[in-house]
């Protein structure tokens, strides 16, 4: 079984990204050959300061180990070093219709969001993001790819392009299955949307005690009095988070204290900010370890990318072949 995703360097990352796709993958890299990287070509369609970057590619490789990935077990690199991702794109986006791009919901919701400021910000790299990212899949022969809810849509799009190549040009590559965490599909951000970046609403991994204990005693919760029972208690956003990063008795004995009244909001985000601190602090000492000699972490993407490179380029001749470009 080969497994493969990919993370964005575009910011800290957050519980979204650690319960929608770190953690699953570093749980899989047990199973099966693991392929993870740094999409830093995926994060230029919306990230223009190479500064930042090169910052975010850093931290989000600390992040990853420090997590506990493995770089005995998986091979782990940064995409811009293994160049074969856009050429593959390019034959891929021969034979991807606009409309199945232009049906993309993420590509769709950023036009939105832009479409009263800048309509000049939108680039063509994100609406062929999708083509880019069945490129990254495909040639690795991926079997199984890790993401949240919110990547599916792109992953049909893979599919959808891998079966039309394939229809094309003969069998060359490989129709990878999503494999989605449904448990926790969509984590909640700290205003009840879904976690991300883009939306400010992150609770991060690595962040000062001091900012996360400020955002999450922040939270704001309804007007309903100490003593009164809550019997919504499981919507609660602090419960939600809670059932993450505390174990099962503990989020369920809040849960119920909630239900019965007398259990006021301050105290409920003082347990979460407790669970999250307790949770992750292994992973922080291990982090501030390997932030201390970052040519470590040079060293182990270097590696991981002449492993990448070795089954990318086999599959990109395989496929030129298949096009008449040998
Ligand atoms: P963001 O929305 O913060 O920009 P990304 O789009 O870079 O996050 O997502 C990186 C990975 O983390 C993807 O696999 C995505 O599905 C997952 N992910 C991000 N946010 C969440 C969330 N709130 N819940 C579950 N998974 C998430
Ligand atoms: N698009 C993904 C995201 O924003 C990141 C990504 C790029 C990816 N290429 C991938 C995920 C390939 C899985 C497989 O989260």
């Amino acid at each position: 079984m080969r497994i493969l995703t990919g993370i964005q360097p575009s910011g800290a990352l957050h519980l979204g990204n650690y319960f929608g796709a770190m953690l699953p993958a570093i749980q899989l890299q047990e199973q099966g050959d693991a392929f993870y990287f740094v999409a830093n070509y995926h994060s230029m369609t919306s990230l223009a300061d190479p500064v930042a970057r090169r910052k975010y590619t850093l931290d989000v490789a600390l992040d990853f180990l420090a997590c506990g990935l493995d770089p005995a077990r998986c091979v782990f690199w940064k995409q811009s070093d293994t160049p074969e991702h856009t050429e593959l794109a390019w034959l891929l986006s021969t034979v991807t219709p606009m409309g199945l791009l232009e049906r993309c919901h993420s590509y769709k919701d950023k036009v939105a969001k832009l479409a009263d400021g800048d309509a000049g910000a939108v680039n063509h790299g994100l609406f062929a993001y999708p083509v880019l990212m069945a490129a990254d899949i495909l040639l690795y022969d991926s079997n199984v790819v890790p993401v949240g809810k919110d990547q599916k849509q792109h992953l049909e799009v893979t599919r959808d392009i891998a079966i039309k190549f394939n229809n094309t040009y003969g069998n060359v590559f490989v129709v990878p299955e999503p494999r989605i965490r449904e448990e926790v599909a969509v984590v909640p951000g700290l205003d009840g949307q879904k976690m991300s970046k883009s939306y400010g609403n992150t609770i991060e991994i690595f962040a000062e005690e001091k900012a996360i204990r400020k955002k999450i005693m922040g939270i704001v919760m309804d007007s309903r009095a100490v003593a009164d029972p809550k019997p919504d208690a499981e919507k609660n956003l602090a419960v939600q988070l809670l059932r993450l990063v505390a174990d099962a008795a503990t989020a369920r004995e809040s849960e119920e204290k909630l239900r019965a009244g007398g259990f006021g909001y301050g105290d409920l985000k003082k347990a979460l900010f407790e669970n999250y601190w307790n949770y992750f602090a292994a992973a922080r000492a291990r982090r501030a370890e390997l932030a201390a000699d970052p040519a470590h972490i040079e060293a182990v993407l270097k590696d991981g990318a002449e492993k990448a490179r070795v089954v990318a380029r086999r599959t990109l001749a395989r496929a030129k072949a298949a096009c008449g470009l040998d």
